[in-house]
């Protein structure tokens, strides 16, 4: 069984409730009507409840009448969620009225029935940037109680199955932090290793890449590496975590043996951690391009409740594949 049958098998038999904030668009309506002929999870779908019914007609979709719809003007939860966004942020001096406004935007009220309890998870982002999926996400469902910093995987499947654990890998962080300090990177390397053994089903081997390899290289960045590699063997003694290292010293065999001969994990890594956005975003990127692999997330870590964000050139199918990893995500 491919990876994606297995989690979308999990989603079957969970039954989670994952909110659609951009429940009104073209694709995202195209996929619930997908997850609920495959009874991946329940949906709420927010958006103005009549656009919604005419465009199900429109796009000839059957199922959309058995997803839930949050209608931001007329729900009969409006209030509670203006009062719990109130309360929420109260320390930040947001008004009544801001509260109001915010709570006409789908991507507030996706995090806001997460945090009321009506949803479990949220997939957003096909219509919008990643920051504005993620601002509010960090606002009302803030991070899990042992995580200071949200990150974003992926898991790259890919056609040559030398590499990874038969063709598979986690990358991290390819999503939210622009430049982590050496904890914030620690922390995105154990909750990948989390996200490699629960998302991915795969044997955590954590490589924490760099130019440079077991002291090659001097420079404050390659410093920075070799903190984070102390410091997340420190937060997880059990997990598999080297570094720092090079690309090709983690994932190929006779250049891990040769540049890092004392390393469990050179030449076997199938988690990679990079030192920014910059190196994770890219390297996912021509990974895909390049190598024809399957890119699937991001996957959100260190959240307190599951929030995926989509990109915006996503497909009906990645939106329904995001949906059932983030229900998996609900039971971790
Ligand atoms: N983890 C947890 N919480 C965070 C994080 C984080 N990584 N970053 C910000 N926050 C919290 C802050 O603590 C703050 O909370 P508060 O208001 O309760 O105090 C809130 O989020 C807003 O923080 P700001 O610093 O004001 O947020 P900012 O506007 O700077 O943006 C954002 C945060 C949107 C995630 C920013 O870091 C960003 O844009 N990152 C890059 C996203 C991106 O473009 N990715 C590449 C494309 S994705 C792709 O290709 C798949």
């Amino acid at each position: 069984m491919s990876l994606i049958e297995d989690i979308k098998n999990n989603a079957k038999t969970s039954q989670h409730t994952i909110v659609l904030p951009e429940g009104e668009a073209e694709r995202s309506l195209k996929a619930a009507d997908i997850i609920i002929e495959e009874s991946l999870s329940k949906l709420i779908l927010i958006g103005d409840k009549k656009t919604i019914e005419e465009n199900a007609i429109k796009w000839n979709l059957k199922n959309i009448s058995k997803a839930e719809i949050y209608d931001p003007i007329t729900d009969s939860r409006r209030e509670e969620l203006i009062n719990l966004l109130m309360e929420i942020r109260k320390s930040k001096g947001l008004t009544r009225e801001q509260a109001e406004e915010l709570c006409n935007q789908p991507l507030y009220l996706g995090p806001l029935l997460i945090k009321a309890g009506y949803a479990d998870g949220e997939v957003s982002g096909a219509e919008h940037p990643t920051g504005d999926v993620l601002r509010p996400a960090f606002q009302i469902v803030k991070t899990a109680p042992n995580s200071s910093v949200v990150s974003g995987a992926f898991i790259m499947i890919l056609k040559d199955k030398t590499y990874g654990e038969d063709g598979i890998l986690v990358f991290a962080d390819c999503a939210v932090n622009p430049n982590p300090d050496a904890k914030q990177l620690a922390e995105i390397a154990v909750a990948s290793a989390q996200t490699a053994r629960n998302i991915a089903k795969i044997n955590p081997k954590v490589a924490m890449l760099s130019f440079s390899t077991m002291g090659s290289g001097a420079h404050e960045d390659v410093d920075k590496v070799v903190e984070a590699t102390r410091l997340a063997k420190e937060m997880a003694p059990n997990e598999l975590i080297d570094g720092e290292m090079q690309a090709d010293a983690a994932i190929v065999a006779a250049i891990g043996s040769s540049k890092a001969p004392n390393s469990k994990i050179a030449g076997q890594a199938n988690v990679l951690v990079f030192p920014t956005l910059d190196a994770g975003n890219i390297a996912y990127k021509l990974v895909q391009r390049l190598a024809g692999a399957d890119a699937v997330g991001p996957v959100l870590q260190g959240m307190a409740a599951p929030i995926n964000d989509l990109s915006r050139g996503c497909s009906v199918d990645d939106i329904v594949n995001l949906v059932a990893i983030t229900a998996n995500q609900v039971t971790i």
